[in-house]
């Protein structure tokens, strides 16, 4: 009998992906592509939509190649991507209408403050699960229907299209101008602050506060489900998943069970627990989002600590202050001194994201002596990250009431033996990676798979499931609580720098 193969793209903040699955959930092929980061102003941070579409077909074709593989091989292909991310683009033309512009992207920091001005910034949080925050789709769209010239009134009229990056390429693979389907996912659509939480629909009150037309908006579905069939390069081939990146990772994770969680590493961290199929609000700064949906199956909902800067600090450890040559050079130079030496680096860089939601938040160091040297430093470079995530475990403790036992972690630092053993450490649980890493795609793959009968049930993606390596605690009690102390007092000089 022959195997079967899912092809899952994953649209990425700095680039996309496919990798192509066996029916084992083991990796046939991997072709991976960047594109240009665009930075127009200080705190704006763009996308060429159409460079992102040729880059996906790329991505495509490199990994059919390297799997020996023609596209009528495929059972299915399932799409993940960068979430929050907006494009807008004329359903005629199948061009956009401006850049997209990037989850990271703070533009819209004063039309967040205008719209918090009288009921704050959980004015949407009961509806949307999120707190009023930059980060989001739904500002984004309304800075663009504002600032593209004769644009409202050409979205008004049904001419324009909105979607995060799941929807651009779902458009684009079913045809585009060519009857492309226009939908999104619920759990992109979770993101946008512009769904409501329970019934899954677009609000039509918070349309109206943005000024956001609905006859823009796609289609919500659910995450695992046939949108419609690939013209050109996928031919016939069905599309039939999309989930947010993290949704994804928690997907290919196979934590299907309420109190499972996952922590991805990458440029930012995201900490998602799965709390069932209710929505659990959140009064400690975490955001409710949809987890995924299974066809007709109820949504699942996670609770999520969303952390901006993770990966991207060892980045500007290399490129800004020059200290490393390459980003595993980290490890040698932290691992050369016994401790951080008193310093502490809280990342601040765009303000901070959960639990804290500050956008006036900036960057700092503290505790520095002529003691410090830049070994100390690149310890407190990794223990950021480890401590970012002890903030919204611990957050995720006061919302829940679940005590996580044990950490399931993927992402490109999860390499770093000494930050994983400092996260088990402070978070004084064991810290578990997964044979396949990759655990995004595979989440992607997992979802389409499901939807056309390539797999017929969780129960049987779980089996899949492989522990790679483990670590488990090893700092006492006092020296954790000391210096989570010391982390906590350096967060509170990041606030009220600017906006
Ligand atoms: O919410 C933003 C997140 O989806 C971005 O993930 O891995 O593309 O940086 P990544």
């Amino acid at each position: 009998m022959n195997d079967k193969y899912v092809a899952a793209i994953d649209q990425g903040t700095t680039s996309s992906r496919c990798i192509i699955f066996n029916e084992a959930g083991g990796i046939v092929a991997v072709d991976q592509r960047e594109h240009r980061q665009i930075f127009p102003k200080p705190g704006w941070v763009e996308h060429d939509a159409t460079e992102i579409w040729s880059k996906t077909q790329a991505v495509v074709a490199g990994a059919l190649a390297k799997a020996g593989l023609r596209a009528d091989e495929l059972s299915a292909v399932g799409i993940t991507n960068q979430r929050e991310t907006t494009v807008l683009w004329d359903k005629a033309t199948g061009k956009p209408v401006h850049n997209a512009i990037v989850w990271q992207d703070t533009r819209t920091a004063a039309l967040c403050n205008e719209l918090g001005a009288e009921h704050g910034q959980d004015r949407f949080r009961d509806k949307t699960g999120l707190p009023l925050a930059t980060y989001f789709s739904g500002p984004k769209a309304a800075w663009l229907l504002e600032n593209v010239p004769g644009l409202r009134a050409r979205a008004q009229n049904g001419e324009i299209a909105f979607g995060t990056m799941d929807s651009w390429l779902i458009w684009n693979l079913t045809g585009g101008v060519d009857g492309g389907r226009h939908v999104t996912d619920i759990t992109n659509a979770s993101r946008t602050l512009l769904m409501n939480i329970e019934s899954h629909q677009w609000d039509p009150a918070i349309l109206s506060a943005l000024g956001i037309p609905e006859a823009m908006l796609p289609e919500i579905r659910p995450s695992a489900e046939a949108y419609g069939t690939c013209t050109g390069q996928l031919a016939g081939v069905p599309v039939a998943s999309a989930l947010g990146d993290q949704q994804a990772a928690i997907f290919g994770q196979t934590c299907y069970e309420p109190g499972e969680a996952k922590n991805t590493y990458g440029t930012g961290s995201f900490l998602l627990l799965n709390t069932g199929t209710r929505p659990v609000p959140s009064k400690s700064g975490l955001i409710t989002t949809v987890g995924y949906q299974i066809g007709s199956e109820a949504p699942v909902y996670c609770l999520e600590g969303s952390i901006a800067i993770t990966g991207a600090l060892v980045q500007w450890f290399r490129d800004q202050l020059g200290i490393i040559q390459n980003a595993e050079d980290i490890e040698p130079l932290a691992a050369s001194v016994e401790d951080n030496g008193g310093a502490y680096i809280v990342p601040a860089f765009s303000g901070l994201f959960a639990p804290y939601w500050r956008s006036d938040a900036r960057g700092v160091i503290t505790g520095l002596t002529r003691y410090v040297t830049k070994a100390h430093l690149a310890r407190a470079v990794l223990e950021a990250t480890s401590w970012q995530t002890r903030e919204v475990v611990d957050a995720m403790y006061q919302d829940s009431g679940v005590q996580i036992t044990d950490l399931r972690v993927d992402g490109g630092m999860t390499v770093n033996n000494l930050l994983m053993q400092h996260q088990s450490d402070v978070l004084g649980v064991p810290v578990i990676r997964p044979v396949v890493s990759e655990t995004t795609c595979l989440g992607a793959a997992y979802a389409a798979g499901l939807a056309t009968g390539v797999w017929q049930s969780t129960d049987e993606l779980k089996a899949h499931w492989k522990k790679d390596q483990e670590w488990t605690p090893r700092m006492e009690a006092q020296t954790r609580d000391r210096e989570y102390a010391n982390w906590k007092k350096a967060v509170e000089r990041t606030f009220a720098w600017e906006e």
